[in-house]
């Protein structure tokens, strides 16, 4: 019966056209679909510094409050450095940073104010937390004010919550208006930086973009798992934030801490993207792949981070299919990960990438829509 009942839900699915398949990633393709903007994954120093790190085994073997503890408080403490914040705390994977620091902070009696396209890990996060969630329009700081002044009062505290670059669309949140929202609404910022931190404001991420100094009253999420090249996610705040988490939070305390190897190989990163050089290249690559596309008429105005999103609507998924076959990964992206009538292809560039690449899927992609 259950079984009957998985698959008639798998046929709808499939009748919707919004089945998802696993698809390997062939070798030899034009990758425009990884999130490793650094090309840190397969960096020789960063794959020496993990091999090194197997020395502490192969995981870390418990929670950071029992055995897990080995290695990672040094990448902690180069982490607030990096970010200028009092603490940093990581976490086995980005998604259960924004599960476990919005679930862990925000209770009930509060008001979470979302962005509409954010992420669906902080989605999550809000769903699991206590509090009141209400979604403001897309970037709208304008809608973000009149949720507030129309409920703002009733609530013990307030937090709003925002991708600092939306994952999907690449667009960067209106960090510094929202800053000012939260001050006088006496509010908290929980900006998640996944797609910010080694993109922008030279690496540091969307805080540095605005030129806004870490304050008391922001919260910064990241990941270790896309400029980094590797795996885990992290949150950046004053000391009591973080000693709450440690204290409170249920994905940091229940889960098993990144394996060792992981933490030695992401502190390497830290290091490479530190010394500016690939993040300045990304930003030379994304100049470029801008010239490029916009000639092709696949943009009307210049992106500022890597992420492109080609909406193509229903043709999406044939579109992608086509690209493969002349050797280019660039999968679509369907609702519910993006609105339906917005499917699109998700191109993500990164420093490994040369204008000829740029022009080849610019050319087939015009190609194909004409
Ligand atoms: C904005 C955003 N936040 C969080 C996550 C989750 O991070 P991770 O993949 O490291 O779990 C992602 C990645 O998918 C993301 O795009």
């Amino acid at each position: 019966m259950f079984r009957l009942k998985l698959r008639e839900e798998l046929e709808l699915l499939k009748r919707n056209n919004l089945y998802r398949y696993l698809r390997r990633k062939e070798e030899g393709v034009l990758d425009f679909s990884s999130n490793d903007y650094l090309c840190l994954s397969k960096h020789p120093e960063v794959i020496e510094a993990a091999r090194e790190g197997l020395k502490y085994g192969l995981g870390s073997t418990g929670s950071r409050l029992t055995s897990g503890n080995i290695n990672h408080e040094i990448l902690e403490e180069r982490l607030a450095e990096f970010k200028e914040t009092e603490r940093a705390l990581v976490y086995p994977t980005g998604y259960s940073t924004n599960l476990g620091v919005i679930s862990a902070l925000c209770k009930r009696g509060d008001l979470i104010l979302s962005d509409r396209l954010n992420h669906a890990s902080i989605i999550d996060g809000c769903r699991l937390s206590r509090a009141d969630v209400e979604i403001y329009e897309h970037c709208s700081v304008e809608s973000l004010v009149g949720i507030l002044e129309e409920k703002g009062k009733r609530y013990n505290n307030i937090f709003i919550v925002t991708d600092g670059v939306f994952s999907m669309d690449g667009d960067i949140a209106p960090l510094k208006d929202i800053k000012k929202v939260a001050d006088e609404y006496n509010g908290v910022v929980i900006v998640d930086d996944a797609h910010g931190t080694g993109v922008l404001g030279g690496g540091k991420g969307t805080l540095k973009h605005f030129n806004l100094k870490p304050s008391d009253n922001i919260i910064q999420i990241g990941t270790l798992s896309k400029a980094f090249g590797g795996l885990g996610g992290f949150v950046c705040g004053i000391e009591e934030v973080v000693e709450y988490l440690i204290n409170t939070s249920r994905s940091f305390i229940y889960s098993t801490a990144l394996p060792p190897s992981v933490v030695s190989g992401v502190l390497k990163s830290l290091e490479l993207i530190e010394e500016g050089n690939l993040t300045r290249k990304l930003q030379e690559n994304i100049r470029c792949a801008n010239r490029v596309f916009k000639r092709y008429e696949l943009i009307q105005v210049d992106n500022l981070t890597p992420i492109y999103p080609i909406i193509l609507g229903e043709r999406t998924m044939e579109i992608s299919e086509y690209l493969l076959q002349r050797g280019i990964f660039a999968p679509g992206i369907r609702y519910p990960s993006v609105p339906r009538g917005l499917e699109r292809i998700r191109v993500s560039i990164n420093v490994g990438h040369r204008e000829e690449d740029f022009e080849r899927l610019g050319r087939l992609l015009k190609e194909y829509t004409r």
